[in-house]
């Protein structure tokens, strides 16, 4: 009896998971339970990817992404809430967190950050874009 139950599990877990490679994950957030598949940028947890914001990007690209008072690069930190930035897709983001920018501050996460963590911080930079809607 229990062990058909934890079969009737594992078979609803599977039929999230299809549901997710069919790229049919319109359902946002509420894909819990399938956070661990790194495929799909809509399984990131922006609530995670604040936390890893705030303790690796801000020092650079400020609290509103907009970038950190007083830091002086060249070239600056990319302004996160602009459409420069929020208009490439989910993959172009990715990578460029994964890899980094040569020749600019932005270094490549990858060695500190798991892939899974990368997608959280971009469903946390997504974010940042609705504060931009917000505005007039
Ligand atoms: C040491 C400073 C620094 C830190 C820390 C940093 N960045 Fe950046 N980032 C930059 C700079 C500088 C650029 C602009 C590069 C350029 O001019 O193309 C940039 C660019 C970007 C871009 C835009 C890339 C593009 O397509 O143009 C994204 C997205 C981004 N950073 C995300 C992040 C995230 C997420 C983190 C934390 C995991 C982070 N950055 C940490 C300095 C930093």
């Amino acid at each position: 009896m229990v062990r058909a139950m934890e079969e009737r599990k594992m078979h609803v877990g599977r039929v999230a998971l299809c549901a997710v490679l069919a790229g049919m994950s319109g359902l946002g957030f509420s894909n819990i339970g399938v956070k661990d598949l790194t495929a799909s940028p809509k399984g990131g947890d922006p609530v995670s990817g604040r936390e890893i914001y705030v303790n690796t990007c801000i020092r650079c690209h400020g609290i509103d992404g907009k970038g950190a008072l007083g830091i002086k690069l060249v070239p600056p930190p990319a302004d996160l809430t602009s459409s420069a930035v929020q208009d490439r897709l989910d993959g172009t983001l990715f990578r460029r967190i994964h890899e980094g920018k040569p020749n600019t501050a932005m270094g490549a996460w990858k060695h500190s950050l798991s892939d899974e963590e990368i997608w959280d911080v971009l469903a946390y930079v997504r974010m940042l874009r609705a504060e931009l809607d917000g505005q007039p």
